[in-house]
């Protein structure tokens, strides 16, 4: 229509004797170069109408036949579901040497799946070799510093030569501080991002192309419930975790629209879990045991979930934040989930650990 609207304004000038495209027109003329170019507005807005009623009726069966697929497919038990095997698939686990990460390496190493290990804690991927390699199974370990671009592409490059390209990237390490935002170092700041969230972006980079290559992938990556709600002592940490769902969600759509929809993505946001990690913490509900974790996020890589929160029932709670009264929301979480009493004993990060 605007398009219409500008050409009937140059015409209307013309007709005042203006020669603004150069030309002088009869007034038969006149009248067939506004006629033309009202048919021609008048096709577009056809076009346009009937490509979105085109899709509007694309949409409305889509939604139907997915709404009823996601309700079916919640309610059929996993053990009945068509899972993704790992079997000799490389699955690449960054901090896999401690808490969750440790978890999900024996728990891939026994369902046969070529795992390489990334951590800093050189002694610990030691010592879960040893354990994984008593159970009869082989892993790859890597002495990676995540928090190091650099470190990050060499150390794939080798990956890729001495262990095969990676089918399954799981970006788990992780790092907290546990200190109000005016007593956090910047440095501290920095590092956390580097570790929770840019390291995201290096380890995709460097293990995509190849996935893209071959037409299957899967990336995960261990976020937070705290990605989903701020929390006390958590400025840093909360801020990189919601930063790794927007990186998540983002990084979907542009795989789905380029077409590379055989390349899965999952986001798993926990609960607190008993690994260290929040220690001097005392939250409401019991913390998670990092077993429990870690079967799950192997278990939404299987089933190709795009998004999972441990507990689920969290994934239907935390929403209420964006409708409830401010004063309200801040009400329930003082209150009764007393988030910020359980925080505030939280375990000051270790400079020693931190250097
Ligand atoms: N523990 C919790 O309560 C909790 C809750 C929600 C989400 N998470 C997330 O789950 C993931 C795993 O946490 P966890 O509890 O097992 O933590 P953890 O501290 O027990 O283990 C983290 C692992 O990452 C490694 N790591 C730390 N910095 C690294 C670096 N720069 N480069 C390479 N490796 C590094 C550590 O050595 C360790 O092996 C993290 O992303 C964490 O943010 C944890």
């Amino acid at each position: 229509m605007n398009y219409f609207r500008k050409k009937i304004a140059v015409e209307t000038l013309s007709a005042n004797g203006k020669k603004l495209d150069g030309k002088v027109y009869t007034p038969k003329q006149k009248v067939q170069k506004i006629m033309g170019t009202l048919y021609k507005a008048i096709h577009q807005a056809v076009l346009r109408a009937t490509a979105i009623i085109l899709n509007l009726v694309i949409v409305g069966w889509l939604s139907v036949y997915y709404t009823i697929e996601a309700a079916v497919s919640n309610l059929t038990p996993a053990s009945l579901r068509t899972l993704k095997s790992l079997g000799g698939r490389t699955v690449l686990v960054t901090g896999g040497a401690g808490g969750v990460g440790q978890e999900l390496v024996i728990r891939l190493a026994r369902q046969k799946a070529k795992v390489v290990v990334w951590d800093v804690n050189e002694k610990a991927m030691s010592t879960l070799k040893d354990r994984v390699a008593a159970e009869g199974f082989k892993i790859y370990t890597y002495a990676v510093d995540v928090s190091d671009k650099q470190s990050i592409y060499k150390n794939a490059e080798t990956v890729k030569e001495e262990v095969g390209p990676v089918d399954i990237l799981i970006n788990n390490a992780g790092i907290v501080c546990g200190q109000t935002l005016l007593e956090l170092p910047d440095y501290m700041i920095e590092k956390t991002y580097k570790v929770n969230t840019l390291s995201c972006y290096w380890t995709a980079k460097a293990f995509l192309p190849d996935m893209i290559k071959h037409g299957r992938g899967h990336i995960a990556t261990v976020g937070s419930l705290t990605g989903l709600l701020g929390a006390y002592n958590c400025t840093d940490y909360s801020g990189s975790k919601y930063a790794t769902i927007g990186f998540h969600e983002s990084l979907s759509t542009e795989l789905k629209s380029l077409g590379y929809d055989k390349i899965g993505l999952t986001m798993v946001c926990p609960y607190f879990i008993n690994t260290g990690m929040f220690d001097g913490c005392k939250p409401s509900i019991p913390m998670l045991e990092p077993k429990g974790v870690a079967k799950r996020v192997i278990l939404a890589i299987r089933q190709n979930e795009e998004f999972c929160t441990i507990p689920s029932r969290f994934n239907y709670l935390l929403p209420l934040k964006h409708y409830l009264p401010n004063k309200l929301g801040w009400l329930l979480q003082f209150r009764v989930l007393r988030t910020p009493h359980a925080m505030k004993t939280m375990r000051k990060f270790n400079e020693v650990e931190a250097a």
